[in-house]
């Protein structure tokens, strides 16, 4: 039987590179985003705003009117929002979390039923180191993935007893068209003394040098193939030394070192 999974987010970037992959490896793949791409590649798209619950609610009861079950969930879909917290809309803090978070949470709820029934299913969530190594002036994308991490956590033990596994993936920096989409606030930017631009700027640049998006989708697809996923993983050497630098250094050492690197 042909396999079945969604990936929010797979209109480029790791969600369209990991869909691929997907079908590739011989899965039955469902891509939601919000610009359908002319190029599909073997993905079928569904038009849907994560960040709306009905809408997601609509595209799963599409993908389970077609197929009996879903076995993968890639809750990928994200954005990221910068600038100073004194300065953050009410519009801007809402879009962040309910793109990366509410986003997640609404597609999770979508499959839970169906996964549940089958006594299967894999939830892989799609994060940041950031959720360990809270960006300045990234603030709600930074809590955004730190929900998407206890989230993804919480739901793992709520499923266990149904066999459906969740993980969540912490990335560094992966060189995609994220970083252009980067909605930029640099109000306040003189008050801050230039660190807004200095500590975005930063961060673009090593984005911009960042790892390829087949990595993780490689990283992906060997987690999927894994008996059992891990709850937390990363994808690259620099990352796995970073979450460990996490586990052994003292918090204020690893923020002092954050504020001389972003601050
Ligand atoms: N790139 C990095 O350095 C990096 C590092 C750590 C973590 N991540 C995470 O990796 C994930 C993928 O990012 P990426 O680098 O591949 O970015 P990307 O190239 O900008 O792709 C983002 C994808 O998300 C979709 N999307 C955005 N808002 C959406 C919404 N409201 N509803 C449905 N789909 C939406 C976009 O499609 P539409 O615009 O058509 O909706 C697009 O397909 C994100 O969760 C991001 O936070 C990225």
């Amino acid at each position: 039987m042909r396999r079945t999974a969604v990936v929010t987010g797979a209109s480029r970037g790791i969600g369209r590179v990991t869909a691929e992959r997907l079908v590739k490896k011989g899965y039955r793949v469902y891509g939601l985003c919000r610009k359908v791409p002319k190029e599909k590649a073997g993905i079928r798209f569904i038009s849907c705003d994560v960040s709306r619950k009905a809408q997601v609610e609509k595209a799963f009861g599409k993908i389970l009117e077609r197929e009996k079950q879903i076995h993968v969930l890639v809750n990928n879909a994200g954005m990221g929002i910068s600038g100073a917290v004194e300065f953050a809309t009410e519009e801007e803090i809402e879009k962040q979390l309910s793109v990366n978070l509410k986003g997640s949470i609404f597609c999770s709820q979508a499959v839970i039923p169906a996964m549940r029934k089958a006594g299967q299913g894999r939830i892989l969530f799609v994060s940041s180191l950031a959720a360990i190594f809270p960006l300045p002036f990234q603030s709600f994308y930074s809590v955004s993935k730190a929900g998407v991490n206890a989230f993804s956590d919480a739901l793992g033990i709520e499923l266990a007893p149904f066999h459906i596994q969740t993980c969540t993936l912490m990335l560094n920096d992966v060189k995609t068209e994220f970083t252009d989409y980067r909605e930029k606030c640099f109000e306040g930017n003189e008050i801050y003394q230039g660190r807004i631009a200095r500590s975005v700027g930063k961060m673009e640049a090593s984005e911009r040098q960042g790892m390829e998006p087949e990595t993780v989708a490689e990283t992906v697809i060997r987690l999927l193939s894994k008996r059992r996923m891990p709850s937390h993983a990363t994808a690259g050497t620099a990352s796995r030394l970073l979450t460990l630098a996490d586990r052994l250094l003292p918090a204020e050492f690893v923020l002092r070192l954050l504020a001389v690197l972003y601050g």
